[in-house]
């Protein structure tokens, strides 16, 4: 069965990250079609990029990263929870990308985002980095807006129409992850 990871994307005491991924999984995990599990990249301790040679070399040395590679590896696709930081996504999530580099190539990714406006501006830095990581990002996007699915900006009530745009992110990164997954064993095969 094909695996998804849920990452969540804040690192932030008190952040509404944590309510959203565990909307996500609670969603996601009502279909059998995949299996999905929570990812907090706060459980990885990661320092600020410290490796000496460019993730893309594969030549880990630290034991965080090679912790954060091996968990990256276990699965086929992801669906970012992102809020928006300066209209991009968060250093720290930034910081966990780019830490590796095989563990992501050819898989698919989806995107939750949140802000004043929705957190549109994080997804559209994130699709870019997505294509440098050769991540198949799908088109289906469930954005979420302080003002009207959290309650006093704090307690998440997300509005009824979320629920068919997760629908159709979900519909879209499993089979997206299907098709990815095919792509990585026939270039398996080939090498
Ligand atoms: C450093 C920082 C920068 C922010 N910049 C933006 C922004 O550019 N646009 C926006 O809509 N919200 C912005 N916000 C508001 C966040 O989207 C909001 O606080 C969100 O809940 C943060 O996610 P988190 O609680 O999971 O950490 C910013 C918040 C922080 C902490």
């Amino acid at each position: 069965m094909l695996k998804i990871a849920i990452i969540v994307g804040s690192t932030r005491p008190g952040r509404r990250a944590e309510a959203v991924a565990n909307w996500v999984l609670e969603q996601a995990q009502k279909r059998g079609d995949a299996a999905f599990e929570l990812v907090d990249i706060a459980d990885f301790d990661l320092p600020l990029y410290d490796e000496p040679m460019p993730a893309s070399m594969h030549r880990y040395q630290h034991e965080h990263t090679k912790r954060w590679a091996a968990a990256v590896d276990g699965y086929d696709g992801f669906i970012f929870i992102t809020p928006e930081y300066n209209h991009g996504i968060p250093a720290a999530l930034k910081n966990a990308i780019d830490f590796v580099y095989r563990e992501w190539n050819n898989k698919a990714a989806g995107f939750v985002s949140y802000g004043s406006t929705g957190g549109v501006r994080a997804v559209e830095h994130l699709r870019g980095v997505m294509a440098e990581l050769h991540v198949a990002d799908v088109r289906a996007h469930v954005s979420l807006s302080l003002f009207t699915d959290f309650e006093n900006f704090a307690a998440f009530k997300p509005a009824d129409l979320h629920l068919a745009q997760l629908t159709a992110l979900l519909d879209q990164v499993i089979a997206w992850s299907g098709a990815m997954k095919t792509l990585r064993q026939e270039l398996a095969t080939a090498a």
